[in-house]
C-alpha cells in the first residue's frame, strides 16, 4: 500500500524524504514523488516507476529546503503514471498532499468542484482532496482550519501530509483508517506511514488515532481531532527492528497478509455490494456488460493458487448466472489453439498481473475475437492494461510468495461476478441479496478464524514431521483441497496432493495408512453426508483426519483426530473461510521446519517468464 513521508526540520528535506522512502519500499508501489518548499515556491517531483528513478530526479534538481513531503503510490485510482503521481497540488497552487487510502465520496466532491470551474489533472481521489481543501483554504484563509473543514466532509480513510505555501513553516498530518506515526527529533519532526521511516532519527514517537491530527508550526506541535478537540496522545518509544517494523509485529510478510484479510477483504467487496436492492456495482465492467450479457460461455484462465479461486468462480457463475464456465490452466490453453466464438468473454485471473502464461493466454482469446477481463490485483499492471475490462481485487501488494489475502478477494470478487451477470439474467433480487448480505459478514467471520489460531498452530506442530499430506474436498471445496495442498508443498516442501474426496476410491485410498495425515473439508452443505462417508474411509485404513467443519457440528467430532471450526456461511461462500485455516496450517508447519516462509525455494513471487 502507499507510504507517506513528510519533514521540518534543519537537515537537508530532499534526502530524508527519499531515504524515509526506501524505507517504506516494502510495501509495494508503482510510482513515487516528493514536494520541497523552496524560496517560497513548490517544487514538485514525482514518477512512475522506482524511489531510485526519483532519487535520480531529486538529486538533478539539487533541491534546497527544510520542509517537504514525499509517497510511495500503490495505485488504487488511476494508473500508475506521472501525472496520477503524489504529491497532488490543488488548482490555486497553494497546497500539495500526498494520500495513502480512499476517498469514497471523490465523485461528488469532483462534480461539486467542477461545477465551480475546477480542472483536474489526474485521475485520483488525492487530487480532488486537495483541490477540495484549496477551495475552503481560499475562503477561509486559514490553512489548519481549511484541513479541518474539508475532512470533516470527506468520507473513506486516510492518512494524509498537508503543505500550505503561505505557511512554509507548517506541516500538518492527519490519520482516518490508514496509519499515521510523527516522529518528535530534536527541533525535527518527521511524518510516516509507519516507524521504519522514522527509526533513524529519533526513537519518540506518536502513533495518530482516527480522525486524530498533528499541526507542526515552527519548532511545536499540537495533536488535536479534526473537530479541533485537543488530545495528549502519549508518546512512546518505538522497537529497533527495522526488519520487524516493515512486517507490522508479524515474523513474515505472510503472516501479515493472512491476519491482512478482514480488511482487504472488506476492501475487495467495499461500495460494490448494493445490498439492499440485492445487486452489485462493478464499474470497471461498464464498457463490456452487453458482452457479457450476450456471452453463451466464459472461460477462466489463471495459474497457481488464482487458478484455484477460478475454479471456485466456475461454480459459483454457474449456479447464480447459468452460463456454462470452463476454467483452463494459462499454460496449457495458449498452446492448444484454443476454439473460441466471437461472443465468448475469457477471463484472467491473476494477483500479480504479470503472469507470462496467463498473459498469453488472453492475447490468444483476444486474437481470436473473444472479450477479454482481468481480475487483478496490481494496479497499472501488463493484463489490467491489455483486457477489455476488469475488476481489481484492492489486496495491497502481497509481498509472501505465497498468495493468500489474493486468493480470498479473487474468489470475493468472482461470488460479486456470478451475482452481477445472475442479475442480468435470471438471478432473483431476494437470492442475490442473501448472498450480498452474507459477503458483508465474511471479514468479520475471517477475524473469527484468525482468532483461534492457536489451535490451529498446535495441530501443525503434530504433523509438521509427516512425508505426505492428503487435501480432500468435494464441489466448492475441491478447489479449497487444491489450495490447501498447494500452500503447504510450496512453502515447507512437503509433498501434498489436493483430490475430489469421491476420488479417493479410484487410486488414492491406496495411500492411506497410520502416516498420512488427510485434510477433510467437511463443511455442511447438500453433500455433508458423502464427505462423511470419505472419512470413514480413511479411518477404516487408521488414516489421521483433520477436518474443516462448521461451528456446531458435534458428529464430526466422533470421527476426525482434530477438528477447525469455522463459522457457518452460506454454502457458496465456504471456499473463502475454509482457506483461511489451511493458509495458517502450511504456514505453521513450514515455521517448525524453519523454511524461508516469504522467499521459499526454486519460487518467485511472479512467474513472468515461461
Ligand atoms: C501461489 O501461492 C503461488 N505463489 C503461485 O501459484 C501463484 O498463484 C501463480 O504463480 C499465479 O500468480 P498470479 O496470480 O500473480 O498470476
Amino acid at each position: 500500500m502507499c507510504g507517506i513521508v513528510g519533514y521540518k526540520g534543519h537537515q537537508q528535506v530532499s534526502s530524508v524524504i527519499v531515504n524515509g522512502l526506501r524505507r517504506l519500499e516494502y510495501r509495494g508501489y508503482d510510482s513515487a514523488g516528493v514536494a520541497i518548499i523552496e524560496n517560497g515556491h513548490y517544487v514538485i517531483k514525482k514518477c512512475a516507476g522506482l524511489v531510485e528513478d526519483l532519487e535520480k530526479l531529486v538529486n538533478h534538481s539539487q533541491l534546497k529546503g527544510t520542509v517537504g513531503i514525499g509517497h510511495t503510490r500503490w495505485a488504487t485510482h488511476g494508473a500508475p503514471t506521472n501525472e496520477n503521481a503524489h504529491p497532488h497540488l490543488d488548482y490555486t497552487g497553494k497546497i500539495v498532499l500526498v494520500h495513502n487510502g480512499i476517498i469514497e465520496n471523490y465523485q461528488t466532491l469532483k462534480k461539486k468542484l467542477a461545477k465551480n470551474g475546477v480542472e483536474f489533472v489526474s485521475q485520483t481521489d488525492t487530487e480532488v482532496l486537495a483541490c477540495f481543501i484549496g477551495s475552503i483554504y481560499e475562503k477561509v484563509q486559514n490553512f489548519e482550519l481549511a484541513v479541518r473543514l474539508a475532512l470533516s466532509e470527506v468520507e473513506g480513510t486516510f492518512g494524509i501530509a498537508v503543505l500550505c505555501l503561505d505557511e512554509p513553516d507548517m506541516m500538518i498530518a492527519v490519520r482516518r483508517g490508514s496509519p499515521l506515526v510523527l516522529g518528535l527529533g530534536n527541533n525535527e519532526f518527521i511524518i510516516a506511514s509507519d516507524a521504519s521511516a522514522i527509526v533513524q532519527h529519533t526513537r519518540q514517537v506518536i502513533y495518530l488515532n482516527d480522525n486524530e491530527m498533528a499541526v507542526i508550526d515552527g519548532d511545536t506541535y499540537v495533536t488535536k481531532t479534526i473537530y479541533d478537540q485537543e488530545t495528549d496522545s502519549e508518546i512512546q518509544e518505538v522497537e529497533f527492528e527495522l526488519e520487524k517494523i516493515e512486517k507490522g509485529g508479524f515474523d513474515h510478510f505472510m503472516l501479515k497478509e493472512i491476519y491482512e484479510q478482514p480488511e482487504t477483504f472488506h476492501n475487495a467487496i467495499r461500495g460494490r455490494l448494493l445490498s439492499a436492492e440485492g445487486n452489485v456495482k462493478l464499474g470497471g465492467l461498464g464498457p463490456v456488460r452487453d458482452k457479457i450479457r450476450a456471452a453463451k460461455r466464459i472461460i477462466i484462465t489463471a495459474c497457481g493458487t488464482s487458478w484455484h479461486s477460478a475454479l471456485v468462480g466456475e461454480y459459483l457463475i454457474e449456479q447464480l448466472a447459468h452460463i456454462p464456465v470452463e476454467v483452463e490452466y494459462a499454460s496449457e490453453f495458449r498452446y492448444r489453439n484454443p476454439i473460441i466464438y466471437p461472443d465468448d468473454v475469457l477471463i484472467g485471473i491473476s494477483q500479480s498481473g504479470e503472469t507470462a502464461d496467463t498473459l498469453a493466454a488472453l492475447r490468444e482469446a483476444k486474437q481470436k475475437g473473444a472479450t477479454i477481463l482481468g481480475i487483478v490485483n496490481v494496479v497499472g499492471s501488463t493484463i489490467a492494461r491489455e483486457t477489455d475490462a476488469g475488476v481489481f481485487i484492492h489486496a495491497g501488494p502481497e509481498i509472501g510468495v505465497a498468495s493468500t489475502k489474493a486468493f480470498t478477494s479473487q474468489v470475493g470478487v468472482l461470488a460479486m461476478l456470478a451475482i452481477y451477470i445472475g442479475r442480468m439474467i435470471h438471478l432473483s433480487q431476494r437470492e442475490a441479496k442473501v448472498i450480498a448480505q452474507e459477503l458483508e459478514k465474511i471479514p468479520q467471520k475471517i477475524q473469527q478464524i484468525l482468532d483461534n489460531a492457536d489451535k490451529i498452530k498446535e495441530i501443525a506442530l503434530q504433523y509438521k514431521d509427516a512425508q505426505n499430506f492428503l487435501y480432500l474436498g468435494r464441489g466448492l471445496n475441491f478447489p479449497v483441497a487444491l489450495e490447501g495442498a498447494l500452500k503447504l508443498k510450496e512453502i515447507s516442501y512437503i509433498h501434498a496432493e489436493g483430490y475430489p474426496a469421491a476420488e479417493m476410491k479410484h487410486g488414492p485410498i491406496a495411500l492411506i495408512d497410520e502416516n498420512l495425515p488427510v485434510v477433510f473439508i467437511a463443511t455442511k452443505d447438500d453433500i455433508y453426508d458423502k464427505i462423511i462417508s470419505n472419512i470413514e474411509e480413511v479411518r477404516a485404513r487408521k488414516g489421521k483426519v483433520i477436518a474443516i467443519a462448521t461451528e456446531g457440528d458435534t458428529q464430526i467430532l466422533t470421527l476426525a483426530d482434530h477438528v477447525i471450526y469455522i463459522p457457518e456461511t452460506d454454502s457458496m461462500l465456504t471456499p473463502i473461510l475454509a482457506a483461511i485455516p489451511l493458509q495458517l496450517l502450511s504456514y505453521y508447519i513450514s515455521v517448525a521446519l524453519d523454511r524461508n516462509v516469504d522467499k521459499p525455494r526454486n519460487l518467485a513471487k511472479s512467474v513472468t517468464v515461461e
